[in-house]
């Protein structure tokens, strides 16, 4: 009846993961024989973060605001997921500075990665949003003999038995490499609140010139309204993975704080004390939320 009892979920490395997804073979892979190269730029997240946002803004950013790639092929594969179906297909479409995704925790990362010059992006939301986004894309999966509740999700979350495991040691993991060099951190909540601000800060991390119009064009092409209209943001192209497991759009409502309509006053409050205790090493206020 559970996310984490179903029957595609396995635990590897203590990281609850889906095959549906990331079969084991493309995990292993993944991990030991995909080479990232030092002009890589890799996008990492934990689920319902904004993923999906911030590949269409590199890919706008590296077509200098021109939306043909972005109108013309799906966003899994202009930036491929590592560990998922169809990544060495896809990744060979690439050359020079190649862009790929991954949800994966640091310590399931390429190995290759550890001794390269790749430029990692990595993107974090709040933690409610995050469980509340994730809450309307599962709960209405055709498996389920009946829809999942909020409680039921923002359990299996505060446990680390969604797929990905446990988003505090996500961000965890991947914070600590902010000081090896070649890391953005990047949070949704600033792309919200100042999108050309972060757009130009991409730039610079990339070192990409674009002239005031060409940002205006990444800003335009990628506002969620556009997103939601392109068949090649929005899985709705026939052959995608996606929307044979969900039913719920991927691009739902695209705010911040809509957490406040789903939490209870009493799970807010354990929330706090999770955060709290969970994210004591690191100060408050680096994150851009209240
Ligand atoms: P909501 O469910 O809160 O709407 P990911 O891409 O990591 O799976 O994250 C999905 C979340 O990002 C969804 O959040 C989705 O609507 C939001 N999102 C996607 N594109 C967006 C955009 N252009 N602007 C704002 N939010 C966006």
């Amino acid at each position: 009846q559970y996310c984490f009892k179903m029957t595609s979920k396995f635990l590897f490395e203590g990281i609850w993961l889906d095959s549906r997804f990331t079969p084991l073979e493309n995990l292993c892979f993944a991990r030991n024989e995909f080479l990232v190269k030092d002009n890589d730029v890799i996008l990492v997240s934990y689920p319902r973060s904004g993923t999906h946002w911030m590949i269409e803004i590199l890919c706008l950013i590296y077509y200098k605001g021109e939306p043909s790639w972005v109108q013309s092929v799906p966003n899994y594969i202009r930036s491929p997921w590592i560990e998922n179906n169809h990544f060495q297909e896809y990744i060979k479409k690439q050359d020079g500075s190649r862009l790929m995704t991954s949800h994966l925790p640091v310590h399931l990362f390429p190995k290759s990665y550890f001794t390269s010059n790749a430029k990692i992006i990595y993107i974090i939301r709040n933690p409610r949003d995050v469980v509340t986004s994730w809450y309307h894309l599962v709960k209405g999966e055709l498996r389920w003999k009946q829809p999942k509740r909020f409680d039921e999700i923002l359990d299996d979350f505060v446990q680390g038995e969604l797929a990905y495991g446990s988003w505090f040691d996500h961000v965890l993991g991947w914070i600590k490499r902010r000081e090896m060099g070649s890391f953005l951190l990047i949070f949704y909540e600033e792309l919200q609140k100042d999108v050309r601000g972060s757009v130009e800060k991409i730039c610079q991390f990339l070192g990409k010139k674009l002239k005031p119009h060409e940002i205006d064009s990444v800003l335009q092409n990628s506002s969620f309204s556009a997103m939601k209209e392109n068949k090649m943001s929005n899985y709705s192209t026939p052959d995608n993975h996606i929307t044979r497991v969900f039913t719920s759009p991927m691009l739902r409502k695209g705010i911040s704080g809509d957490w406040k309509n789903h939490f209870t006053v009493a799970q807010s409050e354990a929330f706090d004390k999770l955060f709290q205790e969970k994210m004591s090493g690191l100060d408050a206020a680096l994150f851009p939320w209240s």
